[in-house]
């Protein structure tokens, strides 16, 4: 039994996350963390886990950077592992998360699709093959809730294509600033937020004449849910270490 601290738990992932773990018979959500304790839920919720005496094996993370900081102190001080699918975390907090991972299991994914790590694979050949011929670009979308642009898995793919290419392509966000041609060695990076869309995302290869496409749509949040609670089954019997969905898939 994976005994988790749902951070994040009255958000909306946290709603999904705590509704799928009550059907599962094999964890639990021993306590929530969350700024809005004012939701009733079948756990203690807690405002900060200096009012949390329990233990758990794991916390899952679907809150916001500014609790990261915290969570990575917790689980260092009790030795509890970590899933941590919040995006947006600052470049010190990726590398405060590297430095947690020797002393715990870490899992982190952008995006914690089992789809989208699919097609990771699949844009990282396509960007080997193309390479020099075909200009790349990434187009996400997302509802007008979303905060943080361009989205952690648009960046999570961005990095994937660029470990493919000899060249390392510079990433171009905003092209109304500077008016001039696109480079060969760009990847074009382009947010778009509207109504309920749940996460898209497309990559295209554009050469001459020529175009592939490959693209990615969330139907409904249960998939990154499902994808968080087998990492944090995953991890709880592992040793300290970084792990992602690559290791799991
Ligand atoms: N990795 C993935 O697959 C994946 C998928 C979906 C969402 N996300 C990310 O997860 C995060 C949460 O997404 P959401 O849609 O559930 O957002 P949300 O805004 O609905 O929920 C966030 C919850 O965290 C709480 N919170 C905010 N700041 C806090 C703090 N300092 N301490 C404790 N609790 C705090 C809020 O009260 C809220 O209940 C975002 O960063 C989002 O991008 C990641």
């Amino acid at each position: 039994m994976t005994k988790i601290i749902l951070s994040g738990c009255n958000g909306k992932m946290g709603r999904v996350i705590t509704r799928l773990v009550s059907q599962d018979k094999d964890c639990e959500i021993v306590c929530g963390l969350d700024i809005n304790t004012s939701v009733a839920n079948e756990y203690p919720v807690v405002a900060s886990l200096e009012n949390f005496n329990g233990k758990a094996d794991v916390i899952i993370d679907f809150s916001n950077p500014e609790n990261t900081d915290k969570l990575i102190k917790y689980c260092k001080d009790t030795g509890t592992g970590l899933v941590m699918a919040t995006t947006g975390l600052s470049d010190a907090q990726l590398s405060s998360l590297d430095d947690l991972s020797e002393y715990v299991p870490v899992f982190r994914s952008a995006n914690m699709s089992l789809g989208v790590n699919l097609i990771i694979s699949l844009v990282r050949k396509a960007a080997a093959a193309l390479e020099g011929d075909f200009d790349i670009e990434i187009i996400e979308k997302h509802h007008n809730q979303k905060i943080d642009a361009p989205s952690g898995t648009a960046l999570m793919i961005a990095d994937e294509i660029s470990d493919e290419l000899r060249d390392k392509p510079e990433y171009v966000y905003d092209r109304h600033s500077v008016r001039k041609k696109r480079s060969e060695n760009e990847i074009g990076i382009h947010a778009v937020r509207c109504g309920t869309i749940v996460g898209e995302h497309e990559v295209i290869f554009a050469g001459n004449d020529e175009i592939i496409s490959v693209k990615h749509t969330a139907m409904s949040k249960e998939i990154f849910a499902v994808g968080s609670i087998r990492a944090a089954k995953f991890i709880s019997d592992k040793k300290s270490g970084m792990y992602s969905m690559k290791n799991m898939m």
